[in-house]
């Protein structure tokens, strides 16, 4: 049976307040069992790495070494069967509820922490990377783990309040542009973390400005994850925003995705077909005219 999410007032209230939300069920065990082999299989293809999205949060991979954090962004494209699962429906309508009229699905990440040497995911907020001159959104990410998510093995832990205030300072990890992930480097009270353990098919949903981290894998297990994230309503931006700590930051992720692009992406290799009929075209018809 498909779990029934209402998100009642008492949810809405607790969001407000703390900027994220626990749920123990947003779908089914047999949902959960199913999306558990699709991730094995995209990461062990390792889905999205020559168009730039698969990649390593924590660099590890780029350094010659085994990949700690591995990540694809918007796993659909790999897997077109994750479009049609209850997770996305349940979630679109709490991302709704939560942000109101006008809530679009906004990108969507799977994540692969392996066993024994999954690395800690920093903290961060996730509106620290965004770079949208123009416009101003709330978003929420909906995360739900494909197995237990335990401290052990790296379950979110969030600091409730933190969505009230401003984008705190952050940089790239360890100060390295390379690097995708990004830390947060201010000050607050690391003391006050609250991890939120969730059984399998369980949702933890935080705010984009509510600061956020997880822990090491210390277990012989995987810990996977499906984040969808959603956008409310946009508005037009009083300034145009760039975080400094984005700027000159350049991953390998980044050069293999434009490596793709240039190379014409999707479309390349169709294009390139097309170029090399009129190449051999207009040598056929110079001849023609020689001739
Ligand atoms: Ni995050």
């Amino acid at each position: 049976m498909t779990p029934t999410v209402q998100l009642g007032n008492e949810h809405l209230a607790h969001f407000r307040e703390k900027g994220w939300l626990r749920l123990d069920a947003i779908t089914t065990p047999e949902e959960v069992e199913r999306l558990r082999v699709i991730f094995d299989r995209l990461f062990a293809e390792r889905a999205g790495w020559k168009q730039g999205k698969s990649f390593d949060l924590v660099g590890a991979v780029d350094e010659g070494k085994a990949a700690l954090l591995p990540q694809i962004l918007n796993p659909v494209e790999f897997a077109p069967e994750l479009a049609d699962t209850h997770f996305r429906g349940k979630a679109f309508a709490i991302a709704t509820r939560l942000l109101g009229e006008g809530t679009v699905p906004w990108f969507e990440h799977a994540i692969f922490k392996p066993a024994h040497i999954g690395a800690p995911t920093p903290w961060h907020q996730d509106e620290a990377h965004r770079y949208d001159p123009g416009v101003e959104y709330a978003q929420v990410s909906i995360w739900m783990p494909l197995q237990p998510a335990t401290v052990e093995n790296g379950c979110m832990s969030y600091i409730s309040g933190s969505h009230l205030g401003p984008v705190l300072e952050h940089r790239s990890l360890g100060g390295d542009p390379k690097k995708a992930a990004l830390e947060c480097i201010d000050d607050f009270d690391r003391s006050s973390a609250e991890p939120c353990e969730l059984p399998p098919g369980g949702a933890a949903i935080h705010h984009c400005r509510t600061l956020h981290s997880a822990g090491a894998n210390t277990t012989g297990e995987p810990r996977r994850a499906y984040v969808l994230a959603f956008r409310g309503a946009t508005r037009t931006a009083p300034e145009q925003r760039m975080f400094p700590w984005l700027e000159g930051k350049r991953t390998a992720a980044t050069e293999r995705a434009e490596a793709w692009e240039n190379r014409g992406g999707v479309f390349g290799k169709a294009a390139r077909g097309v170029a090399s009929f009129a190449r051999r075209a207009t040598r056929r018809l110079r001849r023609t005219i020689r001739g």
